[in-house]
């Protein structure tokens, strides 16, 4: 193991020679793989390599098509980025299947962000509040150059409200403070206002008679936005006769109440409620990666909102009632479709245009639906044929490529396993008995 200073300094040529000596001398192929990687096209390569820091290559993950998706009476078809097969096949077949039943209702439920000036203050409560009220016009003018493009916009600073968290934690309190980004997802703006308010915060208190009195002035500790976005909030839903569920009635209400207890299991078995949601982010995150979105960003506001009732629960919701089913999901999404990578990754440029260019509300509603077909794709395999049939098939793949089957080994494979179950040694006896 070696220790280096001024790595960020070197060359990528240097940086690639640096890793490769000092760890990567038992992988002679390293340096080959690592250039493999990288783009002909030099400028697009450099354009890559400055999206982060200390870029050796690429790392690539599959960008597939969802298509026929009904979305508000609209058809999409949506790019996903996910390495995981099944995925995008499960996703397709959920759009299919509620095409010709009304397809995907969606509705924007709120689109406000929030952020906080955590700071401490050790005097009198009531004295901060007063302080607080007589210099909040503050926090607005002295954010004015900051929010002018956002509120020609339509968007800014919505609320700022002093919040006493002493009984939580002592001598702590917070700026809560609301925001409207419109189309950007927003992060850079709200961090500069917050930061900004916290500058105002400190410096006002200087100034502040009773607390030069008592020489106990607000100390921030921090200024940050949340990924916990509550109120940034969309809905999607499918709705259809139970009948149309099945070939009889019978067929179509077994399915309904299996279906429904699989929900109601996700709903208050946290254990289940954890995969059930890992699979609705299956499809949410492959349309958040697709369009340049902050996938972590919406993961931990996401997983938040479904512990938000203290115990850990299921994004989606089932009713089946006088003859109809209703499957819908609520979920926080803060994405944007301006700003930040949406303006320079062409392959983001490509799937931003291939949804028609959508404001944030729109691609908000989208990737809800990815989530919810996802889901019904999902629960609907596992409670009729089990995941595994359609999941190995994908899975046969995957490791017929690790093991770089030819055409004619693939064909055999697929025959093959058409009548046996395919598991990893499976497909290993297989190639070598095939190539024997
Ligand atoms: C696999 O990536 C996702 C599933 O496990 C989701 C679920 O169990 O609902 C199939």
């Amino acid at each position: 193991m070696s220790k280096i200073s001024g790595f960020s300094k070197l060359t990528k040529e240097e940086k690639v020679n640096w890793v490769t000596d000092h760890y990567l001398s038992n992988y002679p192929k390293a340096k080959k793989v690592i250039q493999q990687y990288w783009n002909s096209d030099e400028m697009l390569q450099r354009l890559h390599d400055e999206f982060t820091e200390n870029t050796i290559s690429n790392y690539y993950l599959p960008l597939g098509i969802a298509p026929n998706f009904d979305i508000d009476g609209e058809l999409y078809a949506l790019p996903m980025a996910i390495e995981e097969s099944s995925v995008i096949a499960a996703a397709s077949k959920a759009a299919k299947f509620w095409q010709d039943k009304g397809g995907f209702k969606t509705e924007v439920l709120g689109t406000t962000k929030v952020g906080h000036v955590h700071f401490d203050f050790k005097g009198n409560a009531e004295e901060l509040k007063h302080f607080f009220t007589q210099i909040k016009p503050l926090f607005f003018s002295s954010t004015a150059s900051i929010t002018k493009n956002m509120v020609r916009r339509g968007g800014g600073i919505k609320d700022i409200q002093l919040i006493d968290k002493t009984q939580e934690l002592d001598n702590y309190f917070q700026l809560y403070c609301t925001f409207e980004t419109k189309d950007a997802m927003g992060a850079n703006f709200i961090n500069s206002c917050l930061e900004q308010f916290g500058q105002t915060l400190e410096a006002e208190a200087l100034t502040h008679q009773a607390f030069k009195t008592e020489n106990t002035f607000p100390e921030v500790i921090m200024c940050i936005l949340s990924n916990y976005v509550p109120e940034c909030l969309v809905r999607a839903e499918v709705s259809c006769p139970i009948s149309d569920l099945g070939e009889t009635q019978e067929e179509a209400n077994r399915f309904v109440k299996k279906f429904s207890q699989a929900i109601k299991i996700a709903k208050i078995e946290p254990y289940r409620a954890v995969t059930h949601n890992k699979g609705i982010m299956n499809g949410v995150d492959a349309l958040v990666l697709a369009t340049g979105n902050d996938f972590r960003a919406v993961e931990a506001g996401v997983h938040a909102y479904a512990a938000r009732e203290g115990s850990y629960s299921s994004l989606t919701h089932v009713e089946a009632k006088d003859g109809v089913f209703k499957f819908w999901i609520e979920i926080p999404l803060a994405l944007g479709t301006i700003g930040g990578l949406t303006s320079l990754h062409p392959l983001v440029k490509l799937s931003l245009a291939m949804l028609g260019n959508p404001t944030a509300e729109k691609l908000m509603r989208i990737t809800a639906v990815a989530g919810l077909a996802q889901n019904f794709a999902a629960v609907n395999s596992l409670v009729t044929t089990g995941i595994q049939k359609g999941h190995m098939k994908m899975h046969l793949m995957n490791i017929l490529n690790q093991f770089e089957a030819n055409k004619g080994e693939r064909e055999e494979a697929v025959e093959y396993f058409k009548t046996h179950t395919v598991t990893h040694s499976e497909v290993i006896s297989l190639l070598e008995r095939l190539r024997a």
